[in-house]
């Protein structure tokens, strides 16, 4: 039984015999990524004076682009990866196509890709409401010591070996699994260590938050207003409380702690809604089902669906188990 004062880093030595594959390599890409998540950190917080240094002109001295903090994230993010040499491939929501990290035969060996949002929920770093990044992470399909391609990326989400997400709060936490339970990890930034805070995180199984843009109702298919309508509905348990974000890490966590339910339904505005299923999705989706939650796209599960492109969209429906349920009842 790990104790609650332990670092992420003592967590992830504890914890690698656990793992599936125990070569040593799964836990060099979480450390990997603990330090991303610090450097990211360091950025995100910076981001007023960025701001401030930015106002003078949208190019910097070279006449580049002044970098938004997505692209740096996003920057920091494969920078970090590729300089610890623990991946074969990444691919990126700031990335039109997936990056193939192969420049020497020794980095051919590694056997993980990496699929990530550096900065999810960007409409609200300007303002100062929390943002974060999601990850998720496969073995590669194709055999150790070629290139990747774009199967390698192209995996179900039951395929994943690890996915969590950073989140850039009121303090900033690490939540990740890999297939065994889902832990927190709240960062102490005086020090810059990662601590077990929340052990074993579980969705109650039902809530009283929906968590949707309402704004879009009358887009949505009717199932979908039926059952927001159900939720504003006095009885029983309800009215529940309308809460959302707009950053799907920082609705997806308070959902996770409170219980409740994220939406994201297609609209006749956009067809297949607008969350990506390979890194904003899936990640989400095998983080709720490790946490006694579920995730659908209304009417199958996320994890269960066969992607055919890197950038592909889909609607979400996640969170506690009953309320996910009743909405897919209601989209039927
Ligand atoms: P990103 O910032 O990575 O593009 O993702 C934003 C996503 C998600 O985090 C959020 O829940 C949703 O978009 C908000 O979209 P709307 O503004 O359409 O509600
Ligand atoms: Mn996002
Ligand atoms: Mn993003």
């Amino acid at each position: 039984m790990t104790k609650k004062n332990t670092t992420l880093g003592e967590f992830i030595i504890e914890n690698q015999d656990s793992f599936q594959y125990t070569s040593g390599e799964l836990s060099k890409l979480i450390n990997a990524i603990r330090l991303a998540a610090k450097v990211v950190n360091h950025e995100v917080n910076k981001a007023g004076l960025i701001d401030i240094l930015g106002a003078a002109g949208d190019t910097n001295i070279q006449g580049e682009d002044q970098q938004k903090l997505d692209v740096l994230a996003n920057d920091k993010f494969i920078q970090t990866l590729k300089n610890r040499e623990i991946v074969c491939g990444i691919a990126s929501e700031e990335e039109d196509d997936f990056i193939s990290i192969n420049s020497n035969d020794e980095q051919h060996q590694n056997k993980y890709v990496v699929l990530i949002d550096p900065l999810d929920g960007s409409s609200n770093i300007d303002v100062n409401v929390s943002v974060g990044t999601i990850f998720s992470i496969y073995r590669r399909i194709t055999p150790v010591g070629t290139p990747v391609t774009l199967e390698d990326f192209l995996q179900p989400g039951d395929n994943q070996v690890a996915a969590g997400y950073i989140i850039y709060g009121t303090s900033t936490m690490l939540v990740y699994t890999t297939g065994d339970g889902v832990n927190g990890f709240t960062l102490n930034p005086a020090i810059g260590t990662f601590y077990l805070s929340h052990p074993n995180m579980k969705f109650p199984e039902t809530g009283k938050i929906y968590s949707v843009n309402e704004g879009n109702y009358t887009h949505f298919p009717q199932g979908v207003k039926d059952y927001i309508k159900y939720c504003q509905k006095e009885e029983d348990d309800r009215p529940y409380t309308s809460r959302y974000i707009g950053s799907l890490v920082s609705d997806f966590h308070r959902n996770m702690i409170k219980g409740g339910i994220y939406m994201y339904p297609k609209s006749s505005m956009a067809e297949e809604g607008k969350l990506r299923l390979l890194y904003e999705c899936n990640p989400m989706a095998y983080l709720a089902e490790q946490a006694n939650g579920k995730a659908s796209d209304g009417k199958r599960r996320i994890m269960e669906l066969q992607p055919t492109e890197l950038h592909q969209r889909v609607p979400f429906f996640c969170g506690s188990k009953k309320m996910v349920e009743k909405a897919e009842e209601f989209m039927r």
